[in-house]
């Protein structure tokens, strides 16, 4: 049984590439680039996959950490990461139990990956743990469908789909389970082009640590770009 789960997950690591490929020159690479365009600092990358975000990363973050939990698709992540960022440390961990102190990172990413993780409360929870009070995580995410016909399709799709995309909930509501620990600007909404119509709604935003009280106006503002309003003290 163990032989068979790390044969299919090395199947599922080396057509992963070749699957999203059709997706990446429709729309998806360049989604990826605008929204990297904004990872300075010291960075943490969670679920990196197969590397298909390093292209995006710009030069310069310090540190750049990618974690993947999945040896199959980590071991494709470090040669990948070799050929293009040296620079970039490759950690075997998953969102939900992140070796990192908190407060370590200015911005955290995720692409894709939190339909797949196994326990998302705790990986939102981790996420916002390893940021800096002011810290940024920058999400490009396939979510549950706001149109009632697409999300019952979702619905009815999503054990299949999860058997064939190694774990992935292509119905999970991840707007909402960020909104726990995190205060999100308005997401931008595209469509996941190229691919099957059941992950097509995407939702590609910034969001902030969510802290209670007087902090939650100045959050808002920094994430939408507003300027904050005054403070009333
Ligand atoms: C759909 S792939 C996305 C890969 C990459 N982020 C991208 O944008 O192409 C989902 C990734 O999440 C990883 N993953 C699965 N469980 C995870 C967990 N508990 N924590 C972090 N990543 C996980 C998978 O191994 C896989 O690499």
């Amino acid at each position: 049984m163990t032989i068979l789960r790390s044969t299919y997950a090395a199947f599922t690591a080396a057509v992963y590439d070749p699957f999203l490929a059709l997706g990446e020159r429709r729309g998806m690479a360049a989604h990826r680039r605008a929204l990297l365009a904004g990872a300075t600092g010291s960075v943490l990358e969670i679920g990196a996959g197969t590397g298909l975000n390093l292209e995006a990363h710009p030069p310069g973050q310090h540190p750049l950490v990618l974690t993947e939990p999945d040896p199959a698709m980590a071991r494709r992540l470090e040669r990948t990461a070799a050929r293009q960022r040296p620079d970039a440390v490759v950690v075997r961990a998953g969102a939900e139990d992140l070796p990192f102190a908190d407060g370590t990172f200015d911005v955290v990413v995720s692409t894709l990956v939190l339909c797949t993780v196994p326990d998302p409360d705790a990986a939102v929870a981790e996420l916002r743990r390893v940021l800096r009070p002011e810290g940024r995580l920058l999400y490009l995410e396939h979510v549950r469908s706001a149109d009632p016909r697409l999300a019952r399709r979702q619905d009815r799709l999503a054990p299949a789909w999860r058997r064939f995309a190694a774990g992935c909930v292509c119905n999970r509501p991840t707007l909402e389970l960020l909104a726990g620990a995190f205060t999100l600007a308005p997401p931008a909404r595209a469509t996941w082009a190229g691919m099957p119509s059941i992950v097509h709604p995407l939702a590609i935003g910034t969001a902030v640590p969510r802290s209670a009280g007087a902090g939650r106006a100045r959050e808002v503002a920094a994430v939408s770009g507003r300027p904050a309003p005054p403070s009333t003290r």
